[in-house]
């Protein structure tokens, strides 16, 4: 794994964008794994602006997006599907049909994980794939205790994310208890992952990810076994690593 520690949020995020960009530079066909969350929301906004000021091209890429709300559909402003399409999706030329975020309105909810599950293989796999982190330890909405080899299936959130991510929702009661997600096990057939972390909030998460003991009680730390994982990190997010001096490369695993 390759550790970035950047000096603020702002150059991680920046740092996150130019990664993605990148990849969408040397293979503009790309298929992009994408992550929600307020640590995502500067990343899409530099990438709305690269879009605008440099031509980024968005239009021959594919994306599949981590997660879903069960029951919430693409007009609920606090489904992922609505996120992407206002954070992303709307500002550049990316071809909506290209676009795939999990059905949270879908009838039968094991169907379309495993539909999900099969378009993602279909598309060739995931080039790059974006991760946030809980402050739990959750990539994707894979819960402590999911198991490194889980498939595309319905979760039900645990209370720290329950917690984490209620204040989106006006009336916290509103917020769902169950959730669509791509497996650990899809996640680490991405054939690159860029794990992004910024803030205070999630310096302990990161310590523990990224030299706790391997274990699925912090999903995370699973990252640490794949053969090409990046790690952005602001300084704040790095402040409980025990080496916490700049860029290095760590291949513990
Ligand atoms: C969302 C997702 C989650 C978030 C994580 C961090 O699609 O996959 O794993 O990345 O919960 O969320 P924020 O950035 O809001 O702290």
């Amino acid at each position: 794994m390759i550790i970035d520690v950047q000096p603020n949020r702002q150059a991680a995020t920046h740092a996150a964008a130019r990664f993605i960009a990148h990849q969408l530079r040397i293979k503009p066909d790309s298929v992009l794994g994408l992550a929600t969350g307020r640590t995502m929301e500067p990343v899409y906004a530099q990438l709305v602006e690269l879009y605008r000021s440099s031509q980024l091209d968005f239009s021959r890429c594919r994306t599949f997006n981590l997660d879903e709300y069960v029951g919430l559909g693409a007009n609920d402003r606090n489904s992922y599907r609505h996120y992407m399409d206002h954070h992303l999706f709307f500002k550049v030329n990316v071809d909506s049909k290209r676009t795939h975020v999990p059905d949270g309105l879908a009838r039968d909810l094991d169907a379309e994980c495993a539909k999900y599950e099969q378009l993602i293989q279909q598309s060739g796999g995931i080039d790059l794939q974006l991760l946030g982190i809980g402050n739990n330890g959750h990539i994707g909405f894979n819960e402590p205790g999911s198991t490194f080899d889980s498939r595309t299936c319905v979760k039900k959130l645990s209370l720290t994310t329950r917690q984490q991510n209620a204040s989106h929702f006006a009336d916290s009661g509103k917020m769902p208890d169950r959730a669509i997600t791509t497996g650990i096990g899809t996640i680490m057939e991405s054939r690159q992952c860029l794990l992004l972390a910024t803030g205070a909030d999630k310096a302990a998460i990161i310590a523990e990810a990224l030299e706790g003991r391997l274990t699925t009680m912090v999903p995370a730390t699973v990252l640490r076994s794949h053969p090409a994982c990046t790690c952005i990190i602001d300084a704040s997010a790095a402040s409980q690593l025990r080496f916490p001096d700049g860029s290095r490369v760590s291949r513990a695993a």
